[in-house]
């Protein structure tokens, strides 16, 4: 086993060096990190100003030559924290190792910082509410509209782990761009609950505020009573007779095109 590439890198602050070991530094923090698979989710997490601790590959020039082509924007800080191991000690710490044979730690944000954001009003987007999900696949496309989107976050209620790293794979790294937590009901942020119910009132004749907060039912049972009495609106997308309801991830991402499509051309999102 072999590592290389890791000497100190001038002009970062100690605490942004990669670490003289990186598969000790990995073998440490992997148990309480955030696992980022492959380069597309290691470039999102860098550019939405994830901390990230080590980042090993079996290919540095090829993940270099990656980034030279599809994302100049973060080369530089690749080339600084990527440090080069076989191919075999890297399938040992990431069973799953993804195609373009990358993978990184990342620091998970703190729940407070999450919480003050998800709290803080005015709110210059919504906050997307996922009440009971069940598929992780389903709940990693929803941060990735919601990063997309420029929503405020995405809270889940229920027992799925919003931070699971199939969760986070879906997400595509985009966790860093959005503030994922998962809350009660009964915690929910401030702001006029909007929850999608394919038996409410047809979004196309409401505007959706900035401040809205938009819930999702899960998939096989939908909107729970909890949820239900806490909603302001209850609102429906669209949809021909005997079509009984959308995929979860689709109908979230209907609802943030309509909040957006309220906005003027070219509005920052
Ligand atoms: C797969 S659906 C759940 C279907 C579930 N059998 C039910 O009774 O609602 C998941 C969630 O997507 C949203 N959804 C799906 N189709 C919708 C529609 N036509 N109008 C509004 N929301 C919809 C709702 O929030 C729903 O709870």
């Amino acid at each position: 086993m072999s590592v290389s590439g890791t000497a100190g890198v001038e002009g970062l602050p100690a605490e942004q060096q990669p670490p003289e070991d990186p598969l000790r530094a990995w073998r440490g923090l992997a148990d309480t990190s955030v696992l980022l698979d492959g380069f597309h989710a290691l470039k999102h997490a860098l550019r939405f100003g994830a901390r990230i601790p080590v980042a090993l590959t079996s290919d540095k020039a090829a993940v270099l030559a990656l980034a030279a082509d599809l994302a100049p924007d973060v080369a530089a800080a690749l080339d600084a924290l990527l440090a080069e191991t076989d191919d075999a000690t890297l399938r040992a710490l990431v069973p799953r190792l993804h195609p373009t044979a990358v993978a990184a730690l990342a620091v998970r944000p703190s729940r407070t910082a999450n919480l003050q954001v998800l709290a803080h009003t005015p709110r210059p987007a919504p906050v997307v509410v996922l009440d009971d999900p069940r598929n992780l696949g389903n709940a990693g496309a929803v941060i990735r509209l919601a990063a997309g989107f420029g929503a405020t976050g995405v809270v889940t209620t229920g027992t799925l782990d919003p931070w699971h790293p199939t969760v986070v794979r879906g997400g595509a790294g985009l966790h860093f761009a959005t503030a994922v937590e998962r809350v009660d009901v009964a915690e929910l942020p401030a702001g006029p609950v909007f929850a999608l119910d394919a038996e409410g009132e047809d979004i196309r004749g409401l505007k959706l505020p900035d401040d809205a907060v938009l819930a999702f039912g899960s998939e096989r049972s939908g909107l729970s009573s909890e949820l239900r009495a806490r909603a302001d609106h209850l609102v429906s997308l669209p949809m021909r007779p005997q079509v009984s309801s959308y995929n979860l991830a689709t109908s979230v991402g209907m609802t943030l095109f309509h909040w957006s499509s309220g906005r003027p051309p070219g509005a920052q999102v």
